[in-house]
């Protein structure tokens, strides 16, 4: 209750008064304070139930985003009960440029909490490590989850052409500096260059420092042996032969074998 004053008042003096008086069952502060994006109200002004004219309010940013510097994040009860315009006053931090990657590049959209980079090697490098980081909160700060990762040198399984060819066993997509890979003819050839081993031995080839592979062999027929239609099956198949190729070829041996069998029986006959 406002004391009464000692003289009567004019209308206008009541009018003031009134003005300045809360209405009965009036809010005289403003409600809770607006959500704002990317941002916390500071827990002490949680447990406020009351925010009178004037009161002031404060955001924190959520992790990975700062002050948008020049912004006040502060909010404050206006005059006629609403809050202060609220302005998107937190921005995301960035992790900054990870740096270069050598004989590889780095594909950036932006450097950004959240964002992704990825990473790829040039032709004849291999990655080694992840192909992608992504700019995460690390403590209050934001950084890269991945270093950058290596660009190593090495060669691609290579492409043998000629069907005579048993690669060897090895099965990799890709060979290291200075790895080699043995190579073996099929049964019936030799490797042309060197005619003066025998066609079983291996021949290797070395995976060179530019990516690429010394000389590939070449395997050539004996000329004193017979077709690839000696070797068996198995290996005609891995000698590259197509499989109809191959039907074909062990039809016709079926049939010489038939014709070699009716020729003794006639024989014997
Ligand atoms: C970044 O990559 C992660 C997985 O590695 C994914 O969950 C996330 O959505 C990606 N972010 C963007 C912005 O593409
Ligand atoms: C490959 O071998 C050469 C000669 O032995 C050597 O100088 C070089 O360092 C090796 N490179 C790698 C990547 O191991």
């Amino acid at each position: 209750m406002v004391s009464a004053p000692r003289c009567r008042p004019g209308a206008r003096g009541l009018l003031a008064l009134l003005l300045l008086l809360p209405l009965p069952g009036a809010r005289s502060g403003c409600g809770a304070p607006p959500t704002l994006i990317f941002a916390d109200l500071l827990d002490e002004f949680k447990t406020w139930t009351y925010f009178p004219i004037g009161s002031t309010v404060s955001y924190n940013c959520h992790p990975g985003y700062q002050k948008v510097p020049g912004v006040q994040s502060t909010l404050f009860c206006k005059t006629h009960l609403v809050w202060s315009e609220p302005k998107e006053f937190c921005q995301k931090k960035s992790c900054g440029h990870p740096g270069d990657l050598a004989n590889g590049k780095i594909h950036i959209t932006d450097l950004l909490f959240g964002s992704n980079i990825t990473f790829s090697c040039d032709e004849g490098f291999r990655l080694v490590g992840h192909d992608t980081s992504q700019c995460v909160t690390e403590g209050t700060s934001v950084t890269w989850n991945h270093e950058i990762p290596f660009c190593e040198a090495g060669c691609q399984k290579p492409e043998v052409q000629t069907g005579s060819m048993v690669n060897a066993l090895d099965e990799k997509m890709w060979y290291r500096v200075n790895e080699t890979l043995p190579f073996k003819c099929c049964p019936g050839y030799q490797f042309s260059s060197h005619s003066q081993l025998p066609a079983t031995d291996r021949f290797s080839i070395t995976c060179l420092a530019d990516g690429s592979w010394t000389a590939l062999p070449l395997c050539k027929k004996q000329s004193t042996s017979d077709e690839c239609e000696m070797a068996s099956a198995k290996e005609l198949k891995v000698c590259g032969v197509p499989l109809e190729t191959l039907r074909t070829l062990l039809e016709v041996q079926k049939l010489y074998l038939e014709i070699k069998k009716l020729k003794l029986e006639l024989k014997s006959q």
